[in-house]
């Protein structure tokens, strides 16, 4: 049995946690998660405030962690850190700071790919949640479809063309005057609006699609968002108070009924073509109450159970990372002290669509 610590710096989260196992048995001794609130301000992560706000919370944030699960470094076996993708100055935060540890205390780094970690977060809570499966990331900065034919192999069959779901949240979110981050605030005006006055079309989807396609498990949001704003500039200036809020809450409906519709119709083809009978869900937008409905019920006609990770191993954490750094561990992969950065990497482990 491997102690791994995981470490995760790649966006506004400054987090780190102790994970132990080996294969699908695992046990998550801790996991800490610090969000950098600052953000909310600037109405979007600004990455020079990201990288410091790292900075300064790496240490503790670790050392949190450790203490936690009742450990030191002493008792880990490897250092397990997101080295791609993201925004370069947070990443090399805490990839620094994983070599370092890892080089003080003789013990290996493993590099893991951001993305990987949000394909095994889910299976922390629900072991079940394991390959074969069905992947759909929906996260601010990506939207991925994936055929999981075991760890460590996967076909990327979709992925947005233009904006990621959880960024089409948060514009639509700023049209409609919400806070940032949007998607929580537009999944609850949303529920108070009525679904049939604003019918947008669920974006890349249509009814004589077929298999071989170029768009058919593709995605895109940017036309969504829009047809959005042209709904908010035709909105009646003079409405009052209570008709406004009413508007909006019509248009945060039609648009979350689109771009679920989009999702869940990709996911469902996805699921039906590789005869998977588990879909599971990863990334913010994962968090989403009608998401998580509407693809349970899309996909009952072929039997499939829907996996959604609790919200704290949705959004971005240090969990993920040392879980599938704890795969990677076993499969003999080591990093080296020479270990860089990247702002955007293909996910490792690409097979054939
Ligand atoms: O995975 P995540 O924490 O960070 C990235 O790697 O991007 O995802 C953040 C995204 C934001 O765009 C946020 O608006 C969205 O997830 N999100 C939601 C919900 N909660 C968070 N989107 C829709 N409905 C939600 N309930
Ligand atoms: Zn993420």
């Amino acid at each position: 049995m491997a102690r791994i610590l995981g470490i995760e710096t790649s966006c506004d989260e400054t987090s780190a946690a102790v994970l132990e196992g080996s294969g699908d048995s695992v046990t998550q001794r801790s996991l800490v998660i610090l969000s950098q609130d600052v953000h909310r301000v600037f109405g979007g992560v600004v990455p020079e405030i990201a990288s410091r706000a790292h900075l300064t919370s790496i240490v503790p944030v670790v050392s949190r962690a450790l203490d936690d699960a009742n450990t030191s470094l002493d008792n880990v076996d490897a250092i397990a850190v997101t080295y791609a993708p993201g925004l370069i100055g947070a990443l090399l935060v805490g990839v620094c700071y994983a070599k370092s540890l890892a080089f003080a205390r003789g013990i290996p780094v493993i590099p893991v790919h951001h993305m990987e970690g949000h394909i095994f977060a889910t299976s922390l809570e629900y072991p079940e949640a394991r390959p074969p499966f069905t992947a759909l990331l929906v996260s601010g900065g990506h939207t991925m479809l994936l055929d999981v034919e075991s760890w460590g192999r996967y076909r990327l069959l979709g992925a947005t063309r233009d904006d990621a779901a959880g960024e089409a949240f948060d514009k639509v979110a700023k049209l409609l005057g919400l806070p940032y981050p949007g998607g929580r605030p537009i999944e609850m005006l949303a529920r108070e609006g009525d679904p049939s006055r604003y019918r947008f079309s669920r974006p890349m989807v249509r009814t004589n699609d077929s298999p071989g396609d170029p768009d058919y498990y593709a995605f895109s949001f940017s036309g969504l968002k829009t047809a959005v704003l042209n709904a908010v500039k035709a909105m009646p200036a003079a409405a009052a108070d209570g008709d406004d809020h009413k508007i909006r809450a019509d248009i945060a409906r039609g648009f979350q009924d689109a771009l679920i519709g989009s999702l869940v119709e990709k996911t469902f083809r996805a699921a039906d073509a590789f005869a998977r009978t588990c879909i599971v869900l990863g990334g913010g937008v994962a968090c989403n109450g009608a998401l998580v409905a509407a693809m349970k019920q899309r996909v009952a006609e072929i039997d499939a159970n829907v996996y959604a990770p609790p919200p704290r191993l949705a959004t971005d954490n240090a969990a993920m990372i040392a879980r599938a750094g704890l795969y990677h561990y076993y499969q003999g992969e080591r990093g080296t002290l020479d270990l860089n950065a990247f702002p955007s990497r293909p996910l490792p482990g690409l097979i054939a669509a």
